[in-house]
């Protein structure tokens, strides 16, 4: 068996982790929950959630990873083996459902990279938003631009981890980070603004309904990269020297702060502009070609945040795609490449009825009212994630909780003093509170 690849520096490995945290979740997803949901007081609710939970998931997934070396489901069954591999086996089986919709989703960004640079993206709100929803309907072009976003995450993918990724991470993430900022400066000074600021951050507890938990919980999963063992992937490529829960903490708390910024830039604009902050998904590609019209030098930054938002949403999708490796290489001895192009076309297939449900499929209904892809994006973060969630919190906290101590200090190097907190949030905390939300949502 050749060596098991290593992420090259310290930092390699945070940036790496916050690469998978970061993207569509933080920027696309996160606006249009929070503007579904009540604004203020969805974001407070999911900011505990983030730093309860969802912070103890990560730190139990980084630590399995690391102590077994292994894929998901490798991992489950070195540690600890009997059913316990299901949990892995469900997890690839998520991580599978969300990159066919999420590399629709990135494909679109692709294309208003090329819409921005070619004039198209100009004219009032009800231009853009008509452009938007003509776009993604349409039966050929968003297929187009999702068999290319998912070409470029086999491509990485095939570059190794640390050389595609890490890179990748190193430069284009503090360069988002920084054009956000740039671009909030636009935001909230528009006239009508600071209504948008007022729905985002001053909280109205009454709006808050099971939903309001149901939505924050599956988001904060879904943006921490959670629940499915693309965290136990990441932590199986690190040596004993990390600091499993600094490096948690880093995380996320990078990928709460890039989504605050997307509300902060997302929301003001939506009210500036008179949209509707319960739009949906829409939000943010209609309402960014808005606040560009807006600006000095509009084009060049929309060209470039759109460009950004690709590449985060690439190290993402990498992060989706890299445990199904794994695991094919590692269990049956595949060849990584073969794996890699063999499961990006099936991805990729299965992405089809995705884009086609929002035009000539749109009638064809899976759950309830929702179209395939809503549906697939349920069934992934709604309840895989979270039960994934719960499961991982209870293997950790019950099933290996001897070996934790050891690996989570490194051999008593680094000491944790919250250890004992952290196995009481995996033994109870976590299970009960997801099990709960998940069970009033439905
Ligand atoms: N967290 C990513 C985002 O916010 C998406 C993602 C990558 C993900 N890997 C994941 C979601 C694993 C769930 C599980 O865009």
């Amino acid at each position: 068996m050749q060596s098991r690849e290593q992420w090259g520096s310290r930092l390699g490995f945070v940036l790496a982790a916050a690469g998978s945290a970061v993207g569509l979740g933080n920027i696309w997803k996160f606006p249009y929950m929070a503007g579904q949901n009540g604004g203020g007081a969805f974001l407070i609710i999911y900011l505990a959630l983030v730093f309860t939970i969802g912070l103890s998931v990560m730190l139990a997934e980084f630590a399995i990873g690391r102590a077994a070396q292994r894929n998901p489901i490798g991992a489950f069954a070195v540690l600890k083996g009997k059913m316990w591999p299901i949990v892995g086996f469900m997890g690839v089986l998520a991580g599978f459902i969300i990159l066919s919709f999420y590399s629709v989703v990135a494909g679109w960004t692709v294309a208003y990279i090329v819409k921005m640079a070619s004039g198209a993206l100009v004219g009032d709100a009800d231009t853009l938003g008509a452009a938007f929803g003509g776009f993604i309907s349409d039966p050929v072009e968003p297929i187009l631009y999702h068999a290319f976003f998912m070409a470029l995450t086999v491509a990485v993918v095939l570059g190794g981890v640390h050389g595609g990724i890490e890179r990748a991470c190193k430069i284009l993430m503090p360069m988002l980070f920084v054009l956000l900022i740039v671009l909030i400066g636009r935001a909230v000074t528009l006239p009508g603004a600071e209504k948008g600021l007022e729905f985002f951050l001053s909280p109205d507890f009454s709006k808050v309904t099971a939903e309001t938990f149901n939505g924050a919980l599956s988001q904060a999963f879904f943006s921490l990269s959670i629940g499915m063992g693309a965290m136990i992937t990441y932590g199986s490529y690190l040596n004993k020297k990390e600091n499993l829960a600094k490096s948690a903490v880093w995380v996320s708390a990078l990928d709460s702060a890039v989504a605050v910024l997307a509300g902060l830039l997302i929301l003001p604009a939506v009210f500036a502009f008179g949209f509707d902050p319960a739009a949906g998904p829409g939000l943010t590609f209609i309402t960014l070609p808005a606040v560009f019209a807006q600006m000095p030098g509009g084009i060049f930054f929309g060209i470039l945040f759109f460009l950004l938002l690709t590449v985060a949403a690439l190290t993402s999708a990498v992060s989706l795609l890299q445990p199904i490796v794994a695991y094919f290489t590692d269990e049956k001895g595949w060849n990584a490449k073969v794996t890699a192009v063999v499961f990006g076309f099936v991805i990729f297939a299965l992405g089809v009825p995705s884009s086609l449900s929002l035009g000539i499929w749109s009638d064809f209904h899976i759950i309830g009212e929702k179209g395939f892809l809503d549906s697939m994006d349920y069934i992934a973060s709604n309840i895989m994630l979270p039960v994934g969630g719960i499961l991982i919190s209870l293997f950790v906290g019950w099933a290996v909780a001897g070996k934790m101590q050891s690996e989570v200090t490194n051999e008593g190097e680094k000491p944790f003093p919250l250890f004992g907190a952290w196995l009481f949030i995996c033994r109870f905390i976590a299970p009960i509170a997801v099990a709960w939300i998940l069970i009033s949502g439905l």
